[in-house]
């Protein structure tokens, strides 16, 4: 498929011909930063199967069936590669999130108890400990800016929690990660260039795991303690396979959670009539928190075609990328009626936020959790707030679509809870 010339674009260069919408399509053009949401529509009316020329080229399933279809059929759609454009983040495959088959069920096994209900409760007092030490200097204060003083802080208290990290270790976990999300990951030229990146944060959870060790793990529920005393397919797990396996948690839950945070609460700070939904019926935090996760919503991901395979008269290369957008699945209108509207009594509960299929996320009830948790206790001090007048919300879209910056007032007295 040949690129067409510029035909033209909206005022917020959004092509305006679908054929270059599509041809262009990337979630970092600077044209689908603010919203990709209008877009999203016409790329579906386009067609089920098209082609983006971006990052080398790749296909994207726009209707929730085909994602679906593809994010079941792992023997099809490959995850060895599941960024576009697709860099590898180590010198091994990450676990579990780029394998695929046998050796993926087996690191499941392995690893989908670290985050299970149980363990979610048992650390939920000082997951909404750490929400409330948060919050009570913004309550204080009057305003924020969300998402550094708030939705980036508490994903990662929350893993250093889950992975028996003390919180003494939280700046220098924060200082690692910012440092290679500015600087490490935008200046690596070579994939070698990005392991080193990588190392700072790699020795940090290494020298956590040696610790926890050494400390001892008996009777203790934290992931590192857990990983210590698993075993992969009947051996315990080496040093280097821990820490890739945590390294891929922590990649896969930072960001994401900062993003459904900062989602979530721009909603809420923009429909007064849902926070005091919440407020009156506080059993609806949970159904309030799936709607918004459907129709906010946050993460792509990429898959590589194992042998040809035709769908909707398209046929799809051996070898080929293909991209999933568990966004676009949100807001499809075959499956979720009148989708752009929000409706917490709505019957499906179908939303793929957290993928489907072999991959679907593991930290899913962790991440609940933090969305819950992160309401309650916000709303029991601030019930009552508002994007602060002449700021805007900036949105940003990458593998994770989210907020960079949300300046909130609060709006009015708010009680001791
Ligand atoms: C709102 C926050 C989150 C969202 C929207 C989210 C979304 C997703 C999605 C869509 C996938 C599937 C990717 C694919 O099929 O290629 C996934 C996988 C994964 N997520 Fe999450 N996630 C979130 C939070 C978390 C948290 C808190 C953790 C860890 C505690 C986590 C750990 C993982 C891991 C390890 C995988 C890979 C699973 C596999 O490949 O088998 N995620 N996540």
């Amino acid at each position: 498929m040949t690129r067409t010339g510029s035909t033209g674009a909206d005022a917020s260069g959004v092509p305006d011909d679908p054929q270059e919408l599509a041809c262009r399509w990337s979630v970092y053009q600077p044209w689908l930063q603010a919203d990709p949401v209008t877009p999203w529509a016409r790329l579906r009316e386009h067609g089920a199967v098209v082609r983006s020329e971006e990052a080398g080229g790749y296909w994207i399933l726009t209707r929730y069936e085909d994602i679906e279809w593809a994010a079941k059929n792992p023997d099809i759609f490959s995850s060895a590669q599941v960024g576009i454009p697709h860099r590898d983040v180590f010198a091994t495959k990450q676990i579990p999130i780029q394998l695929d088959g046998e050796e993926h069920r087996k690191w499941r096994l392995t690893l989908s108890d670290l985050f299970n209900p149980g363990v979610v409760n048992h650390f939920e007092p000082q997951m909404r400990q750490a929400a409330v030490e948060a919050i009570e200097p913004i309550a204080e204060k009057g305003s924020c800016e969300f998402i550094a003083d708030f939705a980036t802080a508490l994903p990662a208290e929350t893993f250093l929690i889950n992975f028996g990290i003390g919180r003494e270790y939280l700046q220098p976990f924060l200082d690692h990660k910012t440092w290679l999300r500015r600087e490490g990951i935008p200046n690596a030229r070579t994939d070698a260039d990005l392991h080193a990146a990588n190392r700072p944060l790699w020795n940090f959870l290494s020298d956590a795991i040696d610790r926890r060790r050494a400390e001892g793990t008996e009777g203790r529920m934290d992931v590192f303690s857990r990983l210590i005393e698993s075993t992969y397919d009947g051996r315990p797990p080496t040093q280097d396979e821990m820490v890739n396996a945590a390294f891929v948690s922590m990649l896969a839950s930072l960001d994401t959670t900062t993003a459904a945070l900062g989602l979530v609460f721009l909603y809420l700070a923009e429909h007064p009539q849902v926070r005091h939904l919440i407020a009156g019926s506080p059993e609806k935090v949970p159904a309030v928190i799936e709607e918004l996760l459907r129709h906010e919503p946050v993460s792509t991901t990429g898959r590589i075609l194992t042998r040809d395979v035709e769908r909707h008269g398209v046929t799809m290369r051996k070898g080929d990328r293909v991209m999933l957008s568990w966004g676009m699945s949100g807001l499809d209108p075959d499956v979720f009626a009148d989708p752009l509207r929000t409706d917490f009594d709505r019957p499906s509960t179908r939303q793929l936020a957290f993928g489907i299929g072999p991959h679907r996320c593991l930290g899913m009830h962790v991440a609940r959790r933090i969305l819950r948790i992160a309401i309650e206790e916000w709303h029991a001090r601030i019930p009552e707030y508002r994007v602060t007048p002449g700021t805007e919300a900036v949105r940003h879209y990458s593998p994770a679509r989210g907020v960079a910056r949300l300046e909130f007032t609060i709006t009015e007295a708010n009680p001791a809870p």
